[in-house]
């Protein structure tokens, strides 16, 4: 589950910063990309070149190397990571997450992230119990936070009862069964389309249309949070995806046609969100064709319809979700296509809603399944409608 994950790891003043050595080692073997930020007082106790080293990358312990005066951007640090985990977490830092105090780097990227965050406190037990320390456990739930309780047994003052810092085996099985709560795709296969396609007249000119591919990626994104395996192909876009997905970049609808060939029979989910052209020019001329006198006729030619063709060759049990954008007779025309292409999922957006369509970063749906029932939505960013369209789907995947 830790796969190619960006992975923060927060090392406080602790002796049990010892153990956050192995545990950099398990992450890093699961296929983490780990970077450790020490906090002043945990770099007395592990030193930065051993969790270095282990993490091959460098350790972060302020804001900036005075020798240097190379920056350390906490905003960036934070929006890198998809999971921070603090490990040990002292009755200090707890104290600064619970209030919102940030005087060092690692309190400044927690304040920055926007992903899950972990901690595992070590402290004696009597700290541990305390009721300021409890009281800022359960603040920091509630932002969110999850908690992996320590356990019971010989401390460093050599008291014995709860507030060891959990092993890291532990916090890797216990990260692993949480991610895949969060993750119901966790294990699934799912292509996504997105983009316009381009049907060349000459080596200048095509023929398109406005789609931007905003939707598909966020599409493609959002399967990707819910643990997917994502495959994008896109059609001539400026888009850029922000997660680690398989891109396949394609320009014609029949290149578009080939990529879902070879891609869909190993997909679970097919999700053909790509505005493709329905026709393209006859014949392609090889050189710039020049302006006459007269006027000029194209003679047009079908594309295939990939979606119809997926549908026809759709296996038990794999999902295939179609969108269906309509000017007119809206509704009629997304469930004929629901039934004539074998979907299990239509979305309908006309452009006759203000803000949705192309380009534009907005998006209004309706969704029909398979029994014809419909689910309204309002209008959303394309990033929330993509969380609807996903919920859908989550809804028939098994
Ligand atoms: N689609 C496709 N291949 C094509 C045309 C469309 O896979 N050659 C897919 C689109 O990705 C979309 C769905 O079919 O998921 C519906 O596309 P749309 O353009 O709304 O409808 P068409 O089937 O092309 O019909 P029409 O243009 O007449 O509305």
């Amino acid at each position: 589950m830790l796969k190619n994950k960006n992975i923060i790891l927060g090392v406080c003043g602790s002796i049990a910063a010892y153990k956050s050595a192995i545990l950099v080692r398990l992450l890093v073997k699961a296929g983490a990309n780990v970077k450790v930020i020490l906090t002043p007082d945990g770099a007395n106790f592990i030193t930065p070149l051993t969790l270095a080293t282990l993490s091959k990358n460098p350790v972060y312990t302020r804001y900036f190397e005075e020798e240097t005066g190379v920056w350390s951007n906490h905003v960036e640090l934070g929006l890198w990571a998809d999971l921070i985990i603090i490990a040990p977490i002292s009755a200090n830092t707890l104290a600064k997450l619970a209030s919102g105090i940030c005087d060092n780097l690692l309190t400044a990227v927690y304040l920055s992230a926007k992903c899950d965050v972990y901690v595992a406190p070590a402290m004696d037990l009597d700290m541990w119990k305390h009721e300021s320390t409890q009281t800022n456990i359960s603040k920091i739930s509630s932002f969110g936070n999850t908690v992996i309780s320590p356990g019971s047994g010989e401390l460093a003052s050599g008291l014995y009862g709860e507030g060891r810092m959990a092993e890291p085996e532990e916090i890797i099985s216990f990260l692993d069964e949480s991610i895949k709560a969060f993750q119901p795709l966790y294990g699934k296969r799912v292509m996504v389309t997105a983009g316009p396609t381009y049907e060349a007249i000459d080596p200048v000119r095509f023929i398109g249309n406005h789609s931007s591919g905003k939707m598909g990626f966020a599409l493609a994104d959002e399967l990707a949070n819910l643990g997917a395996e994502v495959t994008l192909v896109a059609g001539p876009t400026a888009q850029e995806s922000s997660k680690d997905l398989k891109r396949v970049d394609v320009v014609s609808a029949e290149e578009m046609l080939n990529a879902c060939m070879s891609i869909s029979p190993a997909m679970d989910i097919i999700v053909m969100c790509a505005a493709v052209a329905d026709y393209r020019p006859k014949m392609v001329a090889s050189q710039k064709i020049k302006k006459r006198e007269s006027d000029l006729n194209l003679e047009l030619e079908k594309t295939v319809d990939i979606l119809a063709t997926l549908g026809n060759n759709k296996k038990d049990n794999q999902i295939l979700v179609g969108f269906a954008l309509e000017t007119n007779d809206e509704e009629n025309y997304a469930k004929g296509k629901l039934e004539k292409k074998n979907l299990d999922l239509v979305v309908l957006n006309s452009l006759n809603d203000k803000g949705a369509g192309f380009k534009s970063d907005t998006n209004k749906i309706t969704i029909f399944n398979k029994a014809l029932a419909r689910s309204v939505y309002e209008m959303k960013s394309k990033t929330a409608v993509a969380k609807d369209i996903c919920a859908a789907i989550l809804k028939i995947s098994t």
